[in-house]
């Protein structure tokens, strides 16, 4: 598994996830259909899903991926990350527990996150696709800086949908 540097802002700090954070991870975030209506993967069914994910999936290949834990309190609130499509071009993505949303925790965990990706000279582009109707996530994007570039039609299957590709909204920003 690679290794992801600590990320640390006001309320949240970013880090490597580990095994042990299966428990809370399932729990607070990857158990719950309403956090996960919009992402590209079903809720988990059970912990051991939390832990396969964590060892087999988390920081392989082109992904990376931090835990997003709450500072004040140190419980584990959501995910993020990035995957390097082209050496130049990474697009992220991240979740949160329900009970953490509607706090701009996510505004802080981006900008972390961008601050991460720019720092690699060879990014010159960040971008990030969310669903249509997912408009908490794209004024998550467009706050964060990012520009609205269209609509790309019948682009993504989310299984917590259905069968039928979704429309998707793309949102990038250059890295001078
Ligand atoms: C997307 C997600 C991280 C946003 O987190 P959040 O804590 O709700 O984000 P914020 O508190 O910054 O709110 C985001 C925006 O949504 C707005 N919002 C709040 N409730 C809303 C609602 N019911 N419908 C639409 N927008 C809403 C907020 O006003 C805010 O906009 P503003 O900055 O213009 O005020 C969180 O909802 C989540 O984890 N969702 C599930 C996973 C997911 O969809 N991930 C993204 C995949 S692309």
């Amino acid at each position: 598994m690679a290794q992801v540097r600590v990320l640390t802002g006001d309320r949240v700090t970013l880090r490597q996830p580990r095994l042990d954070d299966a428990d809370e991870l399932f729990a607070a975030v990857a158990s719950d259909p309403e956090v996960t209506r919009y992402v590209t993967w079903m809720p988990h069914p059970d912990v051991a899903e939390t832990r396969r994910v964590i060892t087999e999936l988390f920081n392989k290949g082109k992904e990376r991926t931090w835990l997003i834990e709450l500072r004040d309190t140190g419980e584990v609130i959501g995910t993020c990350g990035f995957r390097v499509v082209q050496p130049h071009l990474r697009e992220f993505g991240y979740v949160l527990g329900r009970r953490w949303w509607g706090q701009r925790l996510i505004a802080e965990v981006v900008d972390l996150l961008i601050a991460e990706m720019e720092s690699d000279p060879k990014v010159r582009r960040i971008a990030a696709v969310c669903h249509v109707e997912n408009t908490r996530s794209a004024r998550v994007l467009e706050r964060a800086g990012l520009t609205l570039e269209g609509r790309l039609v019948r682009h993504t299957v989310f299984p917590n949908i259905g069968t039928e590709p979704q429309d998707v909204l793309q949102f990038g920003k250059a890295v001078e």
